[in-house]
């Protein structure tokens, strides 16, 4: 699919932590998400959930365990895996966002709305966190998250 801008499949991330004697934590299990160009999704769930997690791993600022992460690179979808993400990332129509209208007050919340607008209006592909009913209209539609697990 040529307007194909970001893909996961499969995406498994998890944590171990150290402190609690090694435990480990599956966060994200066999996510599969596809964000074409000019549409923006909003990642919905309780806290905890792993929209963070998510984004990060979309960034590459946190690997991912297993799965592809594909971005549309020079035309071709290219696996984040495989590349080295922030190069790749920055300069091209993709926007990851987590919670950008948090503690901003109207005004300006207003103005990041009109922003994400006027990006997917250009083709940027768009993932984002959003958490009042009335910034999340600015979703075409919602990827909604559960846990895995709880917190232990
Ligand atoms: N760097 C980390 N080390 C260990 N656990 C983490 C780390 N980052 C997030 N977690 C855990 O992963 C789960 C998902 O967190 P997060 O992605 O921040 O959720 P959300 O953004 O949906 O609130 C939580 O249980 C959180 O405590
Ligand atoms: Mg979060």
């Amino acid at each position: 699919m040529p307007d194909v801008m970001l893909r996961t499949e499969g995406l498994t991330k998890g944590f171990t932590l150290h402190l609690q004697g090694g435990l480990r934590l599956a966060v994200l299990a066999g996510i599969d998400l596809t964000v074409r160009a000019g549409e923006c999704v909003a990642l919905t769930g309780p806290s905890g959930v792993g929209k963070t997690t998510l984004l990060r791993s979309l960034y590459g600022t946190c690997r991912a365990d297993g799965g592809r992460i594909l971005i549309r690179h020079r035309g071709a979808l290219l696996d984040l895996a495989a590349a080295e993400p922030r190069a790749i990332v920055a300069g091209h129509p993709i926007l990851l966002l987590d919670e950008p209208t948090a503690a901003l007050d109207a005004a300006n919340r207003a103005t990041v709305l009109a922003l994400i607008n006027e990006a997917k209006a250009r083709g940027a592909a768009i993932v984002t966190i959003l958490h009042d009913a009335a910034a999340l209209a600015v979703a075409d539609r919602a990827f909604p998250m559960t846990a895995l697990q709880d917190a232990a």
